[in-house]
């Protein structure tokens, strides 16, 4: 599979169950799509994914969008402003998540944050501060950028209020999906 070729020296995507159930493998497939004219790009759990199936496709891992030696991706950076990773088993995965969301819809909705994080398990964290993290990219979020001009306050020394009520719903909502 594909995460095993990728494990030879690209060890930041995890594996985890090995079938699809937990998305620590998660990782960005690119392809030029012939009838759209346009390359599409979509998340994968790179376990299932035979080798034979990336012919003319693009591949990025999580090493492929930002680390901590050059400049780490928004994506991180908003992941671990908001606590987001403890043991840091599932982040690859749903950092990888959110970036190929971002690829197809720079300013995603709550219900597309949470569809696209839906395949993505966590033990350690609850999910709320991961989303806590993701939904600062959305447009519209129960996060404290409404009415602030677009500045969250995870940039700020104060974390973010999560626990208005629209905040719990929508975390309950993803418990739901998962
Ligand atoms: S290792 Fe769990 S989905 Fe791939
Ligand atoms: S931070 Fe430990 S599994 Fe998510």
């Amino acid at each position: 599979s594909l995460t095993v070729y990728i494990s030879v020296g690209l060890t930041g995507t995890k594996s985890g169950c090995g079938g699809g159930g937990c998305g620590a493998c998660t990782v960005m497939i690119s392809k030029y799509d012939v009838i759209q004219k346009k390359i599409l790009h979509f998340s994968a759990n790179a376990c299932l994914v035979p080798i034979c199936m990336l012919h003319g496709a693009a591949v990025i891992t999580v090493e492929g969008i930002g680390n901590s030696h050059t400049r780490i991706h928004p994506v991180q950076e908003q992941i671990a402003k908001a606590h987001g990773s403890q043991c840091g088993f599932c982040t690859p995965g749903m950092v990888m998540s959110m970036y190929t969301l971002l690829r197809n819809h720079p300013e995603p909705s709550m219900d597309q944050l949470q569809e696209a994080l839906a395949g993505n398990l966590c033990r350690c964290t609850g999910y709320r501060p991961i989303i806590d993290g993701c939904k600062t990219f959305c447009k519209e979020s129960a996060c404290c950028q409404n009415g602030r001009e677009g500045i969250c306050c995870l940039d700020e020394d104060n974390s973010c209020s999560s626990s208005s009520p629209d905040a719990v719903k929508d975390v309950t909502n993803l418990y739901y999906i998962l």
